[in-house]
């Protein structure tokens, strides 16, 4: 089955001040079940609006979406079928953690909400599959390295078992050898789990090291498609 499917998809932002603005522009994007798949292409290009269309975070597009064979509208986005399917890691861990919640306490509440059985045993699963200890339930956002914050960000992103997970520039906040670490996690989780992967990245090497295909953005649009042995060129492996 196709992990998702994209025809036609447009969107645009409306500004006071510069009216509206075509943001997306027809793209079309297929991403099989089980494989990485990566966006790539210039600042504004569109991407992370992209991603927050297909985690209903966006919700003033057009065209034919669909995760798993479930339709996407715009004013309807199928949570109940999608939410746990569909999780988004984002660039800036220190923005998407609650500066006042402990970890603990931010990785227990979508397990809550959830009635996910179990939830301790589950919080603990999440925090060992992404290699940080116990004990860092007790800490704050602030209180950590930008690289277990990303690891938070990520450990609460699995919480609920998705089949997709959509990583908009997951390590372009963090050290080149944090990065790295951050990707090999990402890899390992993916094939524990078997989830599918959509990952944005400014940088080459990254989408080569990471993905299966590739596409590259311009302007709102796919500009260029990029096989397995086209990306090793391009990311200069
Ligand atoms: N809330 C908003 N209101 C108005 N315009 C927006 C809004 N969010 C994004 N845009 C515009 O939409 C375009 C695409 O933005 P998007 O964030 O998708 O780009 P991107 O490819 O993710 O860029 P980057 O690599 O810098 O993250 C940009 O021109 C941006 O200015
Ligand atoms: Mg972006």
């Amino acid at each position: 089955m196709m992990a998702i499917d994209c025809k036609a998809l447009s969107a645009d932002f409306s500004t006071r001040r510069s009216g509206t603005t075509a943001v997306l522009k027809s793209v079309q994007l297929r991403v099989m079940t089980g494989e990485t798949f990566g966006l790539i292409g210039p600042s504004g290009c569109g991407k992370s609006t992209l991603l927050r269309i297909l985690a209903g975070l966006h919700t003033r597009w057009r065209g034919e979406v669909s995760i798993f064979g479930q339709t996407l509208q715009p004013d309807n986005y199928p949570r109940n079928a999608l939410l746990s399917t569909v999780q988004m890691v984002f660039q800036d861990p220190y923005a998407s953690l609650h500066p006042r919640h402990s970890v603990g306490r931010a990785l227990l509440e979508p397990l809550k909400v959830n009635n996910i059985p179990e939830p301790a045993r589950r919080l603990r699963q999440a925090l060992d599959d992404v290699g940080l200890p116990p004990s860092i339930e007790q800490r704050y956002p602030h209180q950590m390295s930008g690289g277990q914050r990303q690891r938070v960000a990520i450990a609460r992103a699995l919480l609920l078992r998705p089949s997709l997970l959509l990583l908009d520039e997951p390590t372009s906040a963090l050290d080149v050898s944090v990065q790295a670490e951050i990707l090999n996690l990402l890899n390992q989780l993916k094939a524990r789990y078997n989830m599918t992967m959509l990952l944005v990245s400014h940088d080459a090497g990254v989408i080569a090291h990471m993905c299966d295909r590739a596409a590259v953005m311009q302007d709102g649009a796919m500009a260029q498609l990029l096989l397995r042995e086209q990306l090793a060129i391009y990311g200069g492996t």
